[in-house]
């Protein structure tokens, strides 16, 4: 029987609950689940660089035996056939996602009919969860309870107080 093999892409920066809900429910949809990191030069602005977004998703899939995690340049749909994928998994958390998330797919079955996108609603309670807005609450020494795992919120203060002391220019090591 065919193996459907689907790629979860994104930016991670960082992972948050709601990327884990959709984790979660895509392993349970398909046969191998790979989350793919994208090394977006756009964004020249992360956080995180790649190979921390890396470590932070590594540790929380290493039980999940459908899933691997990886990193890719350039074109997505290049990148699904060196994997041979045949999915794309992305989440949909409210109407306003809609609009990007058509260009994308329509645009992405364009360049390889083959890959069909698939969307899942994460649960509501992470609706209005990204990982933007984690940043923000957490510039701001807000509460990050339930919103990403423990390991996360450590490295978030971590990499906060060190933007912090450089600002200030108190040497951070
Ligand atoms: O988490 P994000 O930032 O919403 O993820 C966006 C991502 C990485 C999936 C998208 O920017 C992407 O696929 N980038 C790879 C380059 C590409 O294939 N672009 C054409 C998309 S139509």
């Amino acid at each position: 029987m065919k193996q459907i093999i689907a790629i979860y892409p994104g930016s991670f920066d960082p992972v948050t609950n709601g990327h884990l809900d959709l984790i979660n429910r895509g392993r349970k949809l398909f046969d191998h689940l790979i989350v793919a990191i994208a090394r977006n030069p756009d964004k020249g602005d992360s956080l995180f660089t790649l190979e921390e977004r890396m470590e932070m998703l590594k540790a929380m899939t290493s039980e999940l035996e459908n899933v691997t995690v990886d990193a890719f340049e350039g074109l997505l749909m290049r990148y699904c056939v060196r994997k041979s994928a045949n999915a794309v998994l992305r989440g949909i958390r409210a109407v306003s996602d809609y609009e990007f998330e058509l260009q994308m797919a329509l645009m992405n079955r364009k360049i390889e009919p083959g890959v069909e996108t698939v969307f899942m609603m994460p649960a509501e309670k992470y609706s209005y969860l990204s990982s933007r807005i984690v940043r923000e609450i957490a510039s701001f020494g807000g509460p990050l309870t339930g919103l990403v795992p423990e390991l996360v919120e450590e490295h978030l203060r971590r990499r906060l107080a060190e933007k912090r002391g450089t600002m200030i220019g108190i040497p951070t090591k």
